[in-house]
């Protein structure tokens, strides 16, 4: 792809050999209003350093540069010399470019360095709720984004399968369970006792000592404790497995917190030999009270040791694992603070990579009636979201396709269900606090996947019905006449689709996947003006050649876009 931002600057630079050309490159600005121009060069910046008036800058260059065959026009509109380039420039690379089918968007920048990603992580024995989905999905993504781009991604599912609430759970089983329920509907069921407990814990203080205690027999290897723990760790997982099957998602590792619980007294150790270990109220912290935060709690009075702790061990055994670049988390700002102290701590411990974790936050998700609550048993489950929406895809797939057979529907209408739902979640900008709403979630008209999906099958359709020819024939850009591509609705397309890779970059640098999903709605809509505004296959045998060009470019874009958020593309619907 061309870096058209780079090949201007260079062509500037040489009208103001004295100016600075990596700052030149900097002010190289794509306007808001195309009628500014595809790309802008105002001159405030060079009119300090020169000492002369900006408007005589940009008259300047706007002169020293107009003869260039990359401009089809060059204006100076007061400081600001407005560029617009000669759209066979454009064009010809977009198309080019985009028709590498799977690969359009691809590059090599990541080569040779691991980042491990760590998402999803749900807590065992617990619901997998809605709020779930969020470091599910947007995990996901980031995960293909930096695929995307080279780089080796190791997924990483850092199960909640330890800790006091286990302590909770084996005790509520002890006094209320019934195997027969738990192997029937286990995390209902355990959710069930768990809340349980919560309710007489409330009446009998003795409770909460009780699972204080069995969490210690856990930790400390009791059998029984240990059957327990594994029998609803299992049943969890088999639960979870059947949402990540349909969301198509997979880990490299399920390696949870309790993989770390033998690798924590060394670091234990270490904390003490450096003198950060303070005793305080029988427990062990380390205090950051210098750093403006609250002290890290790492063992408690009972010697029973803490998720902070478990995360000290992970993110050095990551770093002795992987030797990662990046080890990213995707978690919930609710954590915001607690990865700090984390950061901090394995800083203080000498540990240089701290600098290479990245806490990846998002908002909470909340429902209508309320903040979801997992011990007051306010949760929506994940899977029930996702099929409702399959259900009621189905409905609307079958009313629009009067004969399409079963089997079709059932594909169809989870490929958009599913990616419905997904597609809601990574539109927004990923730190906002969204309530949930069902007939949102469900809703596919306007800026949705399905719209998306849509297009995609739209454009699938449109070639289908070129027949293989005339896409052979559209494949050798090179013999293209592009007049053909230069109205308004098409040049738009264009300009979007040669964005592309660069969203790819800038999603991956903000770790934030809406980007995308932004501008693939954008070319989406895109399309489908060109597609109401022009003939696409005419008689006229070159219009029609440039024409599905650029609908397979259209439809590469859309769908490699939608495979970066995780969302698949039916060819049709
Ligand atoms: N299980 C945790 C939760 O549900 C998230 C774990 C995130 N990863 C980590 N290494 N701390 O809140």
């Amino acid at each position: 792809m061309i870096d058209f931002k780079e090949k201007i600057a260079g062509i500037i630079a040489k009208t103001i050999p004295d100016a600075d050309p990596e700052m030149v490159r900097d002010i190289v600005e794509v306007p808001q209003d195309q009628k500014m121009g595809d790309y802008a060069f105002p001159c405030f910046r060079l009119a300090k350093i020169f000492r002369k008036a900006p408007q005589m800058i940009a008259a300047d260059i706007a002169e020293g540069i107009k003869g260039d065959p990359l401009f089809e026009k060059v204006e100076q509109v007061n400081a600001y010399v407005n560029m617009f380039l000669s759209k066979e420039q454009i064009i010809r690379p977009t198309l080019t470019a985009a028709l590498k089918g799977d690969r359009f968007g691809t590059d090599t920048s990541g080569e040779g360095r691991t980042i491990v990603i760590d998402f999803s992580s749900p807590n065992i024995a617990k619901p997998f709720h809605i709020g779930h989905i969020r470091s599910t999905v947007i995990g996901n993504s980031i995960y293909k984004i930096y695929s995307a781009l080279g780089y080796n991604v190791v997924r990483t599912n850092h199960l909640g399968d330890y800790g006091t609430q286990f302590g909770k759970m084996i005790c509520a089983y002890r006094h209320w369970g019934n195997d027969d329920d738990v192997n029937r509907d286990p995390i209902r069921t355990l959710l069930s006792y768990y809340t349980r407990f919560h309710e007489e814990a409330e009446k009998d203080p003795s409770l909460d000592e009780e699972a204080r205690k069995t969490f210690y027999d856990l930790e400390h290897g009791g059998e029984d404790e240990l059957r327990l723990w594994q029998w609803f760790t299992d049943v969890s997982l088999k639960e979870f497995n059947r949402v990540y099957d349909l969301l198509d998602i997979d880990f490299d590792a399920y390696d949870g917190e309790s993989m770390y619980s033998d690798m924590m007294q060394q670091h234990i150790d270490a904390l003490r030999d450096k003198g950060l270990l303070i005793e305080s109220q029988g427990a062990n912290v380390v205090m950051l009270d210098q750093f403006d935060l609250p002290p890290a709690l790492i063992t408690k009075s009972d010697g029973t040791t803490l998720y902070c702790t478990r995360d000290i061990a992970t993110a050095v055994y990551r770093k002795e694992h992987y030797d990662f670049y990046k080890n990213i988390y995707v978690v919930a700002s609710q954590q915001n603070l607690y990865f700090k102290q984390l950061w901090k701590v394995l800083e203080l411990m000498g540990f240089e990579w701290a600098e290479d974790c990245v806490h990846v936050p998002f908002g909470m998700v909340s429902l209508e009636e309320g903040t979801m609550s997992t011990r007051k048993g306010r949760v929506v489950f994940l899977e029930d979201v996702l099929l409702q929406a399959i259900e009621k895809t189905k409905i609307i797939i079958a009313e629009k396709n009067p004969d399409a057979d079963q089997d079709m529907i059932d594909s169809v209408a989870r490929d958009v269900g599913v990616g419905a739902v997904v597609f809601n979640e990574l539109s927004n900008n990923r730190i906002k606090d969204y309530v949930f709403k069902w007939d949102q979630v469900l809703n596919f008209d306007g800026e949705t996947g399905p719209y998306v999906q849509y297009t995609h099958a739209r454009c699938s359709s449109v070639l289908r019905k070129a027949g293989e020819e005339t896409v052979r024939a559209a494949e050798s850009v090179d013999d293209l006449d592009l007049k053909y591509l230069t109205s308004d609705s098409a040049y738009t397309l264009i300009k979007l689709i040669n964005a592309y890779p660069q969203v790819i970059h800038d999603a991956a640098d903000r770790y934030e996947p809406s980007i995308v999903t932004r501008h693939i709605i954008d070319v989406a809509q895109a399309y489908n003006k060109f597609y109401h505004d022009e003939h696409i296959l005419t008689d006229n045998e070159d219009e029609k050649n440039a024409k599905i060009a650029l609908t397979i470019a259209a439809r590469n874009t859309v769908r490699n876009g939608l495979a970066l958020l995780g969302v698949k593309a039916p060819e049709r619907m």
